[in-house]
C-alpha cells in the first residue's frame, strides 16, 4: 500500500460514517437479511453461487449469541424457500465461543441440523490466532454427526500444510485463504511471496489430499498456479470452486465462470456493516482514496 494509501487508511474511522458507507456499500449486501437473499439471487443470475456472512462479531452475551444463531436459521430457512443457490459462514466468536465453548459448540450442531435438513453447508470462517486450534477443535469434534460443515485455513500461518494433511485424511472441505489479521512473525509468515508460496504448497496438500477445496483470492498469480494445479491434476470442476468477496475484482469473478469453474461470492449482511467496511477499506488503497477525494470535495 503506497503511504497515502495507508494514510488514508489510518484517518478512515475519524470519517463520517454516510460517506464510509457511500464507498464501502460494494462491499456488503446491506442491513437486512432480505437485502442479502437478493444480492445472492443477482449473484446467482451471474453464474455465482454465495456464502452468506451475518456481519457481527464482537458480541459480548450469550443472548447475542443466541440471536445471531436465530438469524442464520432464518437466513437457512430462506435461502431454501426463496430456492437460491448459497451456503453460509459462520463465526465462533458471534456464537459465543468466548462465552462458552459449549453453548458455541451447541449453537453450530443446531445450525449443521437445520442445514441439513435444507440439503445445505455451514462454513466455518477461520478468525485470529488465538482461537485457531479451538476453531479446528470444535469442527473435528462435530464432523462426525455432521458432514455439511467445513473450517478455513489461513496460508499466512507456519502451522497450515500440518493441518492440512490432518484435514485431508478426512478428505475435509476446505476454505483455503491467506489470512487477514495481523499475527506475530512467530506464527506467521510477513513476506508476500513466502505468503503466496506456502498458498500453492498448502493447496496442493489438500487437492491431492482429495479434499473439496475452496480456492479463496483474488491474487491473479494465486488464480494463475490454483488453475495450473487443478489441470495438473485432472481435476473436475465439481472438485473445487473458487471464492470471492462481495466487490472485488468483478472481471476475473466473470474470467474464472466463464471458463467454466465454480465461482462462490461471500456476501456480508446486517446491522454491523461499519466495522467491516473498515476492513476492506483498509486492504485497498484505491479505494481508501477515492474516500479520501469524496471528503475533500465536501
Ligand atoms: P491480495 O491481498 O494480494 O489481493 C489481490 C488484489 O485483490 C489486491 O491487489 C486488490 O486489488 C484486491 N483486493 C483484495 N482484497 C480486497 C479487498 N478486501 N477490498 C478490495 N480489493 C481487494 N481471511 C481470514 O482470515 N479468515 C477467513 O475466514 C477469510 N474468509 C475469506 C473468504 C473469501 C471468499 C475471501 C475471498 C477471503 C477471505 N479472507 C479470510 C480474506 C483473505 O484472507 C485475504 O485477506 C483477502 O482475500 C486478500 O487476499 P488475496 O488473496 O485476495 O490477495
Amino acid at each position: 500500500m503506497s503511504l497515502f494509501g495507508k494514510a488514508v487508511a489510518s484517518a478512515l474511522p475519524a470519517m463520517p460514517r454516510r460517506l464510509v458507507h457511500s464507498v464501502a456499500k460494494r462491499y456488503i449486501a446491506g442491513e437486512t437479511v432480505e437485502s442479502a437473499l437478493d444480492c445472492v439471487e443477482r449473484l446467482n443470475e451471474q453464474g455465482a453461487a454465495a456464502t452468506v456472512d451475518v456481519l457481527g462479531e464482537n458480541i459480548e452475551t450469550l443472548d447475542q449469541a443466541q440471536a445471531t444463531h436465530d438469524e442464520y436459521a432464518t437466513l437457512l430457512a430462506s435461502l431454501d424457500e426463496r430456492g437460491l443457490d448459497g451456503n453460509v459462514s459462520i463465526k465462533l466468536t458471534a456464537l459465543g465461543l468466548h462465552q462458552s465453548v459449549e453453548a458455541c459448540e451447541g449453537h453450530v450442531r443446531s445450525l449443521c441440523t437445520i442445514a441439513a435438513e435444507r440439503d445445505n453447508f455451514i462454513r466455518i470462517d477461520m478468525e485470529d490466532s488465538s482461537i485457531t486450534q479451538a476453531t479446528l477443535d470444535l469442527y473435528d469434534r462435530l464432523r462426525a454427526e455432521h458432514e455439511n460443515l467445513g473450517p478455513v485455513l489461513q496460508a499466512y500461518l507456519r502451522r497450515t500444510n500440518a493441518d492440512a494433511r490432518k484435514l485431508a485424511e478426512h478428505q475435509a472441505s476446505v476454505r483455503l485463504c491467506k489470512g487477514i489479521y495481523i499475527e506475530p512473525r512467530a506464527i506467521a509468515w510477513r513476506d508476500r511471496t513466502a505468503v503466496q508460496k506456502n498458498f500453492v504448497r498448502v493447496l496442493r496438500t489438500l487437492l491431492e489430499g482429495g479434499c473439496y477445496v475452496g480456492i479463496a483470492t483474488h491474487d491473479e498469480l494465486l488464480v494463475y498456479e490454483a488453475l495450473a494445479l487443478v489441470e495438473d491434476l485432472e481435476l473436475a470442476p465439481e472438485d473445487y470452486e473458487f471464492q470471492m468477496l462481495l466487490g472485488v475484482d468483478e472481471e476475473m469473478r466473470k474470467i474464472l465462470i466463464d471458463g467454466g469453474h465454480r465461482m462462490r461470492v461471500y456476501v456480508p449482511y446486517g446491522a454491523s456493516w461499519y466495522d467491516y467496511s473498515l476492513r476492506r477499506l483498509k486492504e485497498n488503497p484505491e479505494i481508501a482514496t477515492h474516500v479520501a477525494k469524496a471528503t475533500l470535495k465536501r
